[in-house]
């Protein structure tokens, strides 16, 4: 018999794997990304949809939060490394989440460095959930990275449920996206907005229609392409290869599959039946994690 460190594959009985965390369908953007770089690298997905959504919780209502159900769904998954596929909890939890963890995490930066060397007018708008937006990790990355550029800060909640009524199939319109559209270009200095930053995962999933009512082309940038590069670096430090094809990933929950339909919208994924966890809270006072089989 061999014996299997409980965080870890190397035994060899478990595909090398990833597991993306986020409140909801952001992690689907990220994980296009991840599967179109390494497609042989098995993905597992962990949703707190029990909290969804993050933008508009206190830090101190998601630090704890973040760090107790990523750690949970890292040992359920026995993932090699997480990645935090959630611009509101990047900004928040990620020193907390490396030192509690013993694998690699890989977290998303609004990517405001790119977005600033690409804009020809020195004027860029980011986009993103109020907590990213207000986030003293934001303001420094501004600061930092912005190299002179004009930013403008929009807050853009909506478009969180947006992305997931699309996951479920519903049909974006141009009077939904339009209040969004008119914070970025209708305000002082958005006539110059050439490059959006999209700082929330759930928003690349609307970029074409973003783009298709926008009163102009610009560019949309993101962080996916960056994150799925530094997952690989990492299945390179730990020696990590890859097999030509992903396995059947995890897909585990919160809460049971409501209203937010998790399991349809994660299909593109080869995924196990939804495992749901439970609220990490209602857990650590005693109750049973519940298991919805669908
Ligand atoms: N997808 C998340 C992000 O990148 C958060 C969405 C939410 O739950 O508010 O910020």
């Amino acid at each position: 018999m061999q014996l299997v460190d409980a965080h870890s594959n190397k035994a060899g009985d478990r595909p090398p794997s990833a597991l993306i965390f986020d409140s909801g369908v952001g992690a689907i953007s990220i994980a296009r990304e991840i599967r179109a770089l390494l497609p042989g690298l098995t993905l597992h997905f962990g949703v707190d949809n029990g909290f969804f959504p993050y933008g508009d919780k206190t830090e101190e209502q998601l630090r704890p939060r973040i760090v107790t159900c990523a750690s949970a769904m890292m040992h359920q998954s026995h993932a090699d490394i997480l990645v935090v596929g959630c611009n509101t909890a990047s900004t928040l939890a990620l020193p907390e989440l490396r030192a509690a963890l013993g694998q690699p995490v890989v977290g998303v930066v609004p990517a405001v460095k790119p977005a600033a060397r690409a804009s020809r007018t020195g004027t860029i708008a980011l986009v993103a959930t109020e907590g990213t937006v207000n986030r003293d990790y934001t303001r420094g990355l501004i600061r930092d990275y912005a190299n002179g550029a004009r930013v403008i800060n929009v807050p853009a909640p909506e478009l969180v449920r947006l992305a997931e009524a699309k996951l479920r199939g519903e049909t974006i319109t141009r009077d939904q996206l339009a209040p969004v559209l008119a914070r970025i270009f209708d305000t002082p200095g958005g006539d110059e907005v050439d490059t959006v930053v999209l700082a929330c995962t759930h928003f690349p999933l609307l970029r074409e229609d973003l783009d298709r009512y926008a009163p102009r082309p610009v560019e949309w940038l993101d962080s996916g392409a960056a994150i799925a590069r530094r997952v690989a670096w990492w299945l390179g430090e730990l020696g990590i290869d890859l097999p030509a094809t992903a396995s059947t990933g995890a897909l585990l929950a919160t809460a049971p599959d409501g209203e937010n339909a998790i399991a349809g919208a994660f299909g593109e994924f080869p995924l196990r039946a939804l495992e749901v966890t439970g609220d990490p809270a209602a857990r650590s006072s005693g109750q049973k994690p519940r298991h919805n089989h669908k």
